[in-house]
């Protein structure tokens, strides 16, 4: 395929700015979407601060990181995923080097971890004493004050679209803070958590993967950018369409939030909460954090200011009380 001077990158909240300004570099030098999408999906991994991915990650409600991830090649709808695995340092590599297996690409548990490890990827304790505060205090308000135990889950989901237009899509969460063992959410769950065809566009999410799950919502995204739709009206409408059904069917809707790209690197975004923050760079556009809210059936986003920045790392550094 002819290659272009396009590419792009966008992911799910400020925590992947970092690595997506790094991984846009590697695009704008025409290296490949998969080795993008990795990096940005790592350095987060990797991060011990961020404490609803990888190091760092919270744990479940017996005090065990539980890690789930995913990748997908857009050119070959090719998949890998594991879910429910304890102590692997970066659980999207081995997402990635499932989806090159023709069988057996999606895996939990600790058959999962034992072909990682025989692969020779990294076994890493991913429990690191501030979780553990944070588990000892979530424990501590759940039984004194009757707080949700199941309050923020945040995923990464990165996007990237190469100079040869091939796009890929990797996601990497601990899941829902003191779930129960076992319990899956949508990261590693095909056309909930993400989906990716170079010949349309890409999409990922983040929320409450019992509820993203209902409406196989990145790949709807996809198929409505099939459809004609641009990215942010195909993002927009079928985050809508699915809240309003929730609503009327189930009864209730939890957080809802995606980003999308189609393979010209236009994006999208859509989100049910207030402040979901995204990161994104394309050819076109310098490396940004943006924070999205809704009016009515839209999703706005303006720049995050530096107020908004400096709070933030504040938040994610204070010590654990
Ligand atoms: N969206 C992440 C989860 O529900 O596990």
């Amino acid at each position: 395929m002819q290659s272009s001077s396009n590419w792009g990158i966008i992911a799910t909240w400020r925590m992947a700015y970092e690595g997506i300004s790094e991984s846009a570099q590697m695009l704008a030098e025409d290296q490949d979407s998969t080795r993008a999408a990795l990096h940005a999906v790592t350095r987060v991994e990797d991060y011990p601060y961020y404490k609803s991915v990888g190091y760092g990650g919270l744990p479940n409600e017996c005090g065990e990181v539980e890690l789930d991830a995913a990748f997908m090649n857009g050119d070959t709808l090719a998949v890998g995923a594991l879910a429910g695995v304890k102590d692997l340092a970066n659980p999207v590599l081995v997402a990635e080097a499932l989806s090159r297996e023709r069988f057996n690409s999606f895996m939990v548990g600790e058959g999962a971890r034992e072909w990682a490890l025989r692969q020779g990827f990294e076994e890493k304790p991913m429990l690191t004493e501030r979780a553990q505060q944070h588990y000892v205090k979530r424990r501590r308000e759940t039984i004194d004050r009757g707080l949700s135990p199941y309050a923020g889950h945040d995923t990464v989901g990165v996007i990237a679209l190469d100079q040869q237009r091939k796009m890929s899509v990797a996601t990497s969460t601990s899941g829902l803070f003191m779930k129960r063992p076992g319990r899956v959410g949508d990261s590693p769950v095909s056309g909930s958590g993400f989906y990716a065809d170079s010949h349309i566009g890409a999409a990922t999410a983040t929320g409450l993967g019992e509820d993203l799950m209902k409406g196989c919502i990145s790949y709807e995204i996809v198929r409505r950018m099939g459809d004609g739709l641009s990215a942010q009206q195909a993002a927009d409408s079928a985050v809508w369409d699915l809240e309003q059904r929730l609503l009327e069917r189930y009864g209730r809707a939890g957080d809802l939030s995606l980003v999308c790209m189609n393979n010209r690197g236009e994006f999208g975004v859509a989100t049910n909460i207030d402040n979901f923050s995204f990161s994104v760079a394309t050819a076109t556009h310098p490396s940004t954090i943006y924070l999205a809210w809704r009016e009515g059936k839209r999703t706005h986003y303006r720049e995050a200011d530096q107020e908004w920045l400096d709070a933030y790392q504040d938040r994610i550094t204070a010590v654990v009380s």
